[in-house]
């Protein structure tokens, strides 16, 4: 089965071809094309959903063109010979940028007569982990790139951390399409903390993989920041404490330029106090449900550090326990994570249906 999947839900315009094999469950990205108009947001400092939908509209058919072209096997004038089905993201996102999506999905599905299945785009940064070619998904151990696909198999119970720039959430999946949602963020995701955090230390937006580079250089003990939650029972989180306490560090540097040094160690200080908690209640809730895998979804999870500490905490507390991690490539927003949750959660609709739903979530 061949599957046609557009994500448009914030600032990526991503369309990927996948070729999913409906008997042995294993899918091959034939192709995953990404524009992003990501210099734009970096120069205003953030998303300006206006911009972003604008952006979207510029982008969606070259990038659909390019997928198209870029892939064996299809032909780009006349992509209904080969193309199965389309899944296009529905929600959460941008109304305008969704919306641009959404109505390419219904215009093609009319234009090439398929159906299409509508994705949740969570649920699509989770099942970035379930795209099973060898070396596609992987641990961050080395050796394990090399075992086959079919040692790499999701088993359930299995427990998600999606850790994106707009949610924090953590999730039961007992089976596919069956999904709990045990908590998430009671305001900054944690991706945002990261992004905030840079914006007070001058870093451009998005911040977070440079937080990431500047932190290797610094003492994650230099300053004491706040894990907020990391104590309580539930599966919340909170991030807005750490961004405030953090501020409140940097004024008192008002008049000076930060050094280097400076950076470095909030970085390291900060990304540690994220870290922590993330780990603590992703245990916890394996833990609890007796998880048999961990999945790691969502931009955040590009984060290495987070990784390494995930598979430690995993290794040292729950060793039979299983830890995935999408390649870094498949963390950030992109079409090829939309096709994967469309085969393994298949509800597919007529056209007419589909509606875009920007506050769309789990259950
Ligand atoms: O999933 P994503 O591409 O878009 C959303 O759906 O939000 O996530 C983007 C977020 C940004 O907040 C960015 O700062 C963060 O992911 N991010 C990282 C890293 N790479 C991207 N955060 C920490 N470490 C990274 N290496
Ligand atoms: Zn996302």
């Amino acid at each position: 089965m061949k599957i046609l999947a557009i994500e448009t839900s914030c600032d990526e315009t991503g369309v990927a071809i996948i070729d999913a094999n409906t008997k042995t469950k294993e899918l091959k990205i034939l192709s995953n094309v990404i524009a992003s108009s990501l210099t734009l947001h970096s120069q205003t400092g953030g998303i300006i959903p206006n911009v972003a939908a604008r952006e979207q509209v510029k982008y969606m058919i070259p990038v659909i063109k390019e997928a198209l072209n870029s892939t064996r096997g299809v032909d780009a004038q006349n992509p209904a010979g080969s193309i199965d089905v389309i899944a296009v993201t529905v929600g959460p996102g941008l109304i305008g940028s969704l919306l641009v999506g959404v109505e390419t999905a219904r215009t093609l599905a009319y234009v090439l007569g398929k159906p299409i299945v509508p994705v949740n785009h969570l649920l699509g940064h989770i099942y970035a982990n379930f795209i099973t070619t060898n070396k596609q998904q992987t641990t961050t151990n080395a050796k394990e790139l090399e075992v086959s696909s079919q040692k790499l198999a999701v088993e359930f119970p299995a427990i998600a951390l999606v850790v994106s720039g707009g949610h924090t959430d953590l999730v039961l999946i007992e089976n596919h399409g069956k999904i709990k949602w045990l908590g998430g963020t009671r305001d900054d995701a944690a991706g945002e903390a990261f992004d905030k955090i840079g914006r007070l230390l001058g870093i451009p937006y998005p911040a977070g993989a440079k937080i990431e580079e500047l932190a290797k250089n610094g003492n994650s003990k230099a300053f004491n920041f706040p894990s907020p939650m990391i104590y309580s029972k539930d599966f919340d989180f909170s991030f807005s404490g750490l961004k405030t306490a953090v501020l409140r560090e940097t004024l008192k540097n008002k008049d000076e330029k930060f050094s280097q040094k400076y950076i470095q160690d909030i970085s390291a200080s900060s990304q540690k106090a994220i870290i922590d908690v993330l780990v603590s209640k992703t245990i916890k809730a394996a833990q609890k449900y007796k998880a048999k895998s961990i999945l790691l979804g969502g931009g955040v999870a590009a984060n290495q550090k987070l990784r390494k500490t995930l598979e430690q905490k995993t290794k040292d507390q729950m060793p039979t326990t299983k830890l995935f991690c999408p390649q870094k490539s498949l963390c950030t927003d992109n079409a090829a994570m939309i096709a994967s949750a469309a085969f393994f959660n298949y509800k597919e609709s007529p056209w007419q249906k589909i509606k875009a739903d920007p506050e769309l979530y789990f259950n």
